[in-house]
Parts: structure tokens; C-alpha cells; sequence
């Protein structure tokens, strides 16, 4: 019996010629896979263009709502910025991808499956160390880590098997999207000195031309996951579209990022997230009113390892689930509400209000009605200082004095 192959197939050049490539190269059925996470894309067209190609079977899942709430808000929730910059959103997607690769796999009895990676980029090992964690037995196939072609060579192995070549793949830029965020590399992009041009763009108005007006926005949390817009409930889902446009429309979200890759090399890329953008920057205000200093600041190490193992390809260790245990505790009052300001390219913070704000006017105002008990510092002071008075002391004073 012929072997079957999974193949996550996305409907455009790369993955139409692997479905041709793999049958040549390794004769087998492949079965055509594409996952909706909320990439815009006429997944009817897709499906037929698979089959058209050669696929023995295209199947089609939609899983927008798992994407939001089992990856994007326990990111979220973390607060996970690779390099302090990107909302990680190809990188949430891939153990998603890997794990259905997985399901289908199992359900129509396939032996292997396969992806469009190159051997060069973080997502062929997202995939790979997913699909080895879930399902060890399982083969995986790169075609395009193995083909060796250049582009041009692809283009003609598609003329040559009547595979349609898209006008789109004239454009020099490779792009990913998701909901939750577009990668653009490529192109003149790939020298980090050249401004990337405004046609790259998709999600977000040039900040020059946003309106001149400031747009306020309330967002409101429970246990750190977004669950309203200016008081009116909301799901995942639609919040993040809404505040897609709403940000969208003032230029907000744009992130120009040299990055490290994990297989060593630096790469430029430019991210457009006016959601993400927003619920962030709303989120860790919101944890800035709710969580005690010490709480917050350990989260702080906590989202550079969370952020690091997305993008390392290991959410499906089990490092993930303590950090997101640490993650799930520190959100029990994160609830509440922050007023954002979206204007000219810039998201600013200007409110936050929470039943279980750690913030005491009391203690803070420097008006009436402060009940800060200043009498008690001095002896607080004496405390505190007592170890470098005691050092000073015994080690002399002038040596300290001069470093
Ligand atoms: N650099 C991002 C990551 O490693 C995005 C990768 C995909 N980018 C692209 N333009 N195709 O997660």
C-alpha cells in the first residue's frame, strides 16, 4: 500500500510544489493540510488548488478559538516578548500546526508528515521538536529543506507540472500571518539600514496619515485575559479583531526587529500587531496596579523564559507548564480595567482602575487624609542602612568612598 504523507500545505508555490515533489521524490499520497488560524485567505480556493496539484485529499480545520485561548492569552497572560519586541505570533501558531499535523495523522494513518521550512529559519524546528515531542514514531519530511532549488529552479519545476505560479510570488517579501500578528522578511528588508517602505504594510496606516484625533479605548480583563471593549463583553476572538481595526486605523503595532535566531543567525523582521500591541502594553499596566513589587519582578524573568522556549520550539515541555503554573497564579487579581490612548502610532496607557488594586491613595497622596506614618521611616532607615554603616566602618570609609 502506498504511504501517506501529511503535508501542511498553505496554497501558495512552495507547499503546491512539495505535494509534487513528494510523490516524485518519495511515492507516496499526500494528503494536503491547512489550518485556519485566522490567516485571511479563501480557504475554498485552497482546498481545490490542493487537490488540483495533486493532493489524493484536502482537508481544512478551523481553529481560531483554540489559537486565541489555549497559545495567544497564556502568552499574553506571560507577557512573552521575544527580545522585548515580538508578540510571538508565527511562533505560537507552529506547536498548534504540529499537534493537528499530528491528529490528522493518527486519524487517516499516515506514516510521515511534511512542511515547507527551509533549513534555515526557527519554524522547521518549532515543527520538528513538536511533532518528535507528540509523536515520535512519526517521519518527518522538509521537501524544501531538501530540494536544494533556488527560487527560480521552484517556478520552473511548477511550469514544468503545470502547478500555477501566484503573481504574488513576485513580491520579495516573505510574509506569515496569523490573528495574532504578521511577520514580513525578505526583500529590501534584508539590509537593516533601509527604512521598510510603507507597501509592506497591511494591517496598520502609516502614523502620518492616521487621524489627527486620539482615539481612547477601555479594555477590560479578568484574570488577566481581555474580556471587554468600553464595557461591552466580548470574546477572544472578536476583541482581537476589534481592536485590530481600531489600532490598525492609528498606525499602531508596527515592530522593526533585528532578531536572534536560534539556528545563530540574526535576521531582520518587520511584525505588524496592532492587537497584541495594545493588549500588552493594557495587560502589564494592569498587573502594575495588582501585583506586589516582588511578584511582578520575578514575572519579569518568568517572560523572558516563557518568551524564549515559544520561540525555541519547546511548548510542548513540560518547562511550559511550571512557568505557566507561576503564569496562571500571578493572574488570580488581574482584573480590571485600563484606558488606552491610540493616537498617531502610539498606544499609551493613560488609565487603570481594579477592585483588587494594590495602589492606597492613602498612603500615596502627599494631601490630606495621608496616612503614611513618616515618624516610622527614620527607624526604617536605621534598619536598612545598618549594614553599609557597619561596612563603611570596618573597612574604611575613604576606600569606599573613592570607587
Ligand atoms: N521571525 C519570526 C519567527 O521566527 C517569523 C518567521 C516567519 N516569517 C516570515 N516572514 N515568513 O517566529
Amino acid at each position: 500500500m502506498t504511504e501517506k504523507v501529511i503535508l501542511a500545505y498553505s496554497g501558495g508555490l512552495d507547499t503546491s510544489v512539495a505535494v509534487r515533489w513528494l510523490k516524485e521524490k518519495y511515492n507516496v499520497d499526500v494528503i494536503a493540510f491547512t489550518v485556519d488560524v485566522g490567516n485571511e485567505r479563501d480557504f475554498t480556493a485552497i482546498k481545490e488548488k490542493a487537490v488540483k496539484v495533486g493532493a489524493s485529499k484536502a482537508i481544512i480545520k478551523d481553529v481560531k478559538e483554540e489559537f486565541v485561548n489555549n497559545y495567544v492569552f497564556p502568552a499574553l497572560q506571560a507577557d512573552a516578548l521575544y527580545e522585548g519586541k515580538y508578540n510571538l505570533a508565527t511562533a505560537l501558531a507552529r506547536p498548534l500546526i504540529a499537534k493537528l499535523m499530528v491528529e490528522i495523522a493518527k486519524q487517516e494513518g499516515a506514516t510521515a508528515v511534511a512542511h515547507g521550512c527551509t533549513g534555515k529559519g526557527n519554524d522547521q524546528v518549532r515543527f520538528d521538536v513538536s511533532t518528535n515531542a507528540l509523536a515520535p514514531d512519526l517521519k518527518i519530511i522538509a521537501p524544501a529543506r531538501e530540494w536544494g532549488m533556488t527560487r527560480e529552479e521552484t517556478i520552473k519545476y511548477a511550469h514544468k507540472f503545470g502547478i500555477p505560479v501566484p503573481i504574488t510570488v513576485k513580491s520579495p517579501y516573505s510574509i506569515d500571518e496569523n490573528l495574532w500578528g504578521r511577520s514580513i522578511e525578505c526583500g529590501v528588508l534584508e539590509d537593516p539600514w533601509n527604512e521598510p517602505p510603507e507597501e509592506i504594510y497591511a494591517w496598520t496606516k502609516s502614523p502620518a496619515d492616521a487621524p489627527d484625533k486620539p482615539l481612547y479605548i477601555e479594555i477590560g480583563f479578568e484574570k488577566g485575559i481581555p474580556t471587554s471593549i468600553d464595557d461591552k463583553k466580548i470574546n477572544g476572538l472578536g476583541l482581537i479583531r476589534q481592536l485590530h481595526e481600531l489600532a490598525g486605523a492609528h498606525g499602531v503595532g508596527r515592530v522593526d526587529h533585528v532578531e536572534n535566531r536560534l539556528v545563530g543567525i540574526k535576521s531582520r523582521e518587520i511584525y505588524e500587531a496592532p492587537a497584541g500591541t495594545v493588549l500588552q502594553l493594557a495587560h502589564q499596566a494592569l498587573e502594575g496596579l495588582t501585583l506586589s513589587k516582588d511578584q511582578l519582578r520575578f514575572k519579569q524573568k518568568v517572560a523572558m523564559e516563557y518568551a524564549d522556549l515559544i520561540y525555541n520550539g519547546l511548548w510542548f515541555g513540560s518547562f511550559r507548564d511550571d512557568l505557566k503554573a507561576y503564569v496562571d497564579s500571578t493572574q488570580r487579581y488581574v482584573t480590571g480595567t485600563v484606558r488606552v490612548k491610540l493616537f498617531k502610532g502610539n498606544c499609551t496607557v493613560v488609565g487603570r482602575k481594579s477592585p483588587y488594586s494594590l495602589y492606597s491613595l492613602k498612603l500615596a497622596t502627599y494631601d490630606k487624609g495621608d496616612v503614611f506614618d513618616q515618624k516610622a521611616s527614620p527607624g526604617f532607615i536605621h534598619l536598612w542602612g545598618l549594614p553599609i554603616r557597619t561596612q563603611a566602618q570596618a573597612q574604611g570609609i575613604s576606600e569606599i568612598k573613592e570607587r
